[in-house]
């Protein structure tokens, strides 16, 4: 089969690889689409939990059917339609996965909408779960215009709550109003936000992450989904402390640490929005998984608005 395998020189390229084998409690998932994120180039870069670059397969997030399973797996899984969220490895024709890390596509929908949807709205479902986001309260989301930010802003403004969205062009917030924004402010002028804030969702991280727990109201919330500028510095626990007397909550969610339980309470939340209509994949782009370095190359400049889907055939 074919996969994308991240060159010495950190550009992927798309070669023949042996067919992986489902192992006990793994599943083996036929790709109809794969989800390309930043995240992937982080991987590339060997930035991404101690994977080491250059050899590795980029890709968390595959829909597909599932084709065969190892022992000890479900066996009634095989010929259903899935989201596979393998860790590492997806951007292949086919991937093995642990059987309790993938979740339904019940839906007859285009799979590019469902991995639209995928890790995506699981990272940002599960922020404005954890951080218990009511009807009325002020929520800004950092890299809005980013596959999780799109559906952070659809989502939190689903709950009721006003959505502040932090992007970086006018076109871009135009397109933030439509999914569900009241505010834009772009992080490319001097414009900052100009008033306080129940919870933050920041995909971004970076030097600025103090500046925007500073904007917390009294026992806000800030949850750190992601670092696309990078590590914060020591500004972040300088606003935590100095900010003590309002009693901010900085949390830190990856889905890694997700129990299967989790996943599904999630999954199916997002479903039932999806199914409703108040909550939308966001699409940017469809490549071939022979352009899989082009989608990198996308990610990488903050071009896309919304996913970056991949098609292995
Ligand atoms: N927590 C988890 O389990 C989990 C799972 C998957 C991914 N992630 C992480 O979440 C982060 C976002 O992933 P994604 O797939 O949504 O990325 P993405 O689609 O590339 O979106 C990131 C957005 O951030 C904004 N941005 C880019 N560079 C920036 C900069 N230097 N300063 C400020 N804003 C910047 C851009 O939006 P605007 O132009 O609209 O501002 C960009 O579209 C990544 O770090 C990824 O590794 C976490």
């Amino acid at each position: 089969m074919r996969a994308a395998v991240v060159r010495p020189s950190g550009a992927l390229g798309v070669i023949e690889v042996p067919e992986p084998e489902p192992g006990p409690g793994q599943v083996l998932v036929e790709a109809e689409v794969i989800g390309a994120g930043y995240v992937d180039v982080m991987l590339s870069r060997g930035e991404y939990r101690g994977i080491p670059g250059p050899g590795s397969v980029p890709g968390v997030e595959v829909v597909g059917r599932v084709r065969a399973a190892g022992p000890g797996a479900p066996g009634d899984l095989v010929g259903r339609r899935v989201l596979a969220m393998p860790g590492f490895g997806g951007y292949a024709e086919r991937v093995v996965v642990d059987a309790d890390r993938v979740l339904p596509v019940e839906r007859e929908a285009d799979a590019a909408e469902a991995v639209g949807l995928g890790v995506n709205a699981l990272v940002a479902e599960t922020a404005l779960y954890r951080a218990g986001v009511a009807a009325g309260e002020q929520v800004l989301v950092r890299g809005a215009g980013g596959g999780i930010g799109s559906l952070a802003t659809q989502l939190a403004s689903a709950r009721g709550a006003e959505v502040t969205a932090v992007t970086s062009s006018a076109a871009r917030g135009e397109r933030l109003l439509e999914l569900g924004a009241s505010r834009i402010v772009d992080r490319t002028g001097s414009a900052v936000p100009d008033r306080t804030y129940d919870v933050i969702v920041d995909t971004v991280a970076g030097p600025d992450t103090g500046r925007y727990l500073r904007l917390l109201r009294d026992n806000g919330r800030h949850v750190m989904c992601g670092g696309v500028a990078g590590a914060p510095d020591e500004d972040l626990l300088a606003a935590l402390l100095g900010d003590f007397h309002k009693s901010p909550t900085l949390l830190a969610l990856s889905l890694n640490s997700l129990t299967p339980r989790e996943l599904l309470r999630s999954w199916q939340e997002i479903t039932a929005l999806w199914t409703k209509g108040s909550l939308s994949p966001v699409l940017y782009r469809r490549l071939a998984l022979t352009d899989a370095q082009q989608a990198l190359e996308l990610l990488e400049r903050g071009t896309p608005f919304g996913k970056v889907v991949l098609v292995p055939r």
